[in-house]
């Protein structure tokens, strides 16, 4: 899958066989991402809102800026070469992204603007038509708002109803509340793979099996999950999984869903428009195939090329080493941020990914953030899009420091000694 590059953990020797991983290249990596190279206020930039956006590869970067100077064109109209070239660079990236889902069909990948955009898509097309009053979706107690607002949009068009999983103190779901909300009345369950607030990893391949026993199909919210451990859809067994290209190194605005092609075929279109169609005249219209007919109007070519680009990144260095990294820093950030008197950490389950939300006795949030800034430590301060988790938690927001592929440990001791700054200016 992929390129191989200079930080790959498993480079075979001549003999064909597989040397001693390397240790993880951090101080290669970080210089692989020019924007790290910068100081804030007069200090090293230390960015831990990963969670919110990740940084870019300058791999990525040279890809985009190669396509619009040597390549760019408009997709599936043109006969000149330069129109097949961009269509081609636009079409490997659908099976780029096919193969790191290990999904079996590039016409099971639509590309969209992002994670949002997705679960919008099957939310106006997969059930539009097949809901009807009375009928109900189930989501979590721990989803982003763009897994809720969308399913209570349809709610209120469709008179349908949403019931809710649970989850326990620890920011874990109540598997054992989960099967007794399935009915013949659910037509989805929707799930957060990662949660962006609380970093828990939800138990989704035991969802999905559940679910699957009573017939009823999984989309997976993606978005905070890939970024961190490989995925494989086919093993997952969910029927969508949606994710977005910044939050894994690629561009704004260019995502993807992927869907199996069983349900692809028998969705109507989410839009219309351009490119979507064989055929139209005033009476009537007859769609282009899965995965065009998805894909109104001229898409974000440069992105999509963009998205492999990081994609081909996280490949060349190898999932698994980025996860074992990424988890060595995490622990460390635990164990640093729980030493700290008078730091509550929001979340703390068994399985975490990238995340540590927290909140400090009587110092709002926004105030701990801004006082961050000023050592030069970008975090996330707010609900984080995700309101009924502050609300279940009795807090308004947290701060929230989430982790990359190129964060530290030193980094993790910059951020401890900022909050340490906080409790000195509000005299604690
Ligand atoms: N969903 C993004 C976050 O968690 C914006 O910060």
């Amino acid at each position: 899958m992929g390129t191989k590059t200079a930080h790959d953990s498993t480079t075979p020797d001549a003999a064909g066989t597989t040397a001693h991983p390397p240790a993880y290249d951090i101080g290669a990596i970080r210089k692989d991402f020019p924007i790290l190279g910068q100081t804030v206020r007069g200090k090293p930039l230390v960015y831990l809102d990963n969670a919110a956006t990740t940084q870019k590869p300058q791999a990525m970067i040279d890809a985009v800026s190669t396509y619009y100077a040597e390549t760019n064109a408009n997709i599936h109209r043109g006969v000149y070469q330069l129109s097949q070239k961009s269509t081609d660079a636009y079409e490997n990236a659908r099976k780029t992204v096919q193969r790191f889902l290990n999904a079996r069909d590039p016409r099971e990948i639509i590309f969209v603007r992002g994670t949002t955009e997705a679960v919008n898509l099957v939310a106006k097309s997969f059930c539009r038509l097949r809901l009807k009053p009375g009928d109900e979706i189930i989501l979590s107690a721990m989803e982003h708002h763009s897994n809720i607002v969308p399913w209570q949009i349809l709610c209120q068009e469709k008179n349908v109803k949403l019931r809710v999983i649970p989850m326990t103190e620890s920011g874990e779901l109540d598997l054992d509340a989960f099967e007794p909300l399935l009915s013949p009345r659910t037509k989805l369950v929707g799930i957060v793979h990662v949660s962006n607030a609380l970093g828990t990893i939800n138990p989704v391949r035991k969802i999905i099996e559940i679910a699957h026993a009573h017939d009823v199909p999984v989309l997976v919210d993606g978005a905070q999950s890939l970024p961190h451990f490989a995925v494989d859809v086919q093993e997952l067994d969910c029927d969508f999984f949606a994710f977005s290209g910044h939050k894994i190194y690629g561009p704004t605005g260019i995502g993807a869903l992927y869907g199996k092609s069983e349900w692809l075929d028998i969705m109507p279109p989410f839009q219309g428009g351009g490119d979507m169609i064989k055929y139209v005249t005033f009476e009537k219209t007859e769609y282009s195939d899965v995965p065009h007919k998805f894909e109104a109007g001229t898409p974000n070519i440069a992105g999509a090329v963009g998205l492999a680009a990081a994609l081909d990144y996280l490949s060349g260095i190898g999932q698994s080493s980025i996860a074992a990294h990424e988890n060595r820093v995490t622990e460390y950030a635990e164990r640093m941020l729980t030493a700290l008197d008078g730091l509550r950490p929001i979340g703390t389950a068994k399985e975490r990914a990238g995340v540590l939300s927290f909140v400090l006795e009587d110092v709002h949030p926004h105030d701990i953030g801004t006082i961050l800034d000023q050592e030069g430590v970008a975090i996330r301060t707010g609900h984080h899009c995700a309101q009924p988790v502050m609300d279940f938690y009795g807090v308004p927001a947290t701060a929230r420091a989430s982790i990359g592929l190129y964060n530290t440990t030193d980094e993790i001791d910059a951020l401890a000694a900022a909050i340490r700054k906080v409790f000195e200016v509000f005299g604690r």
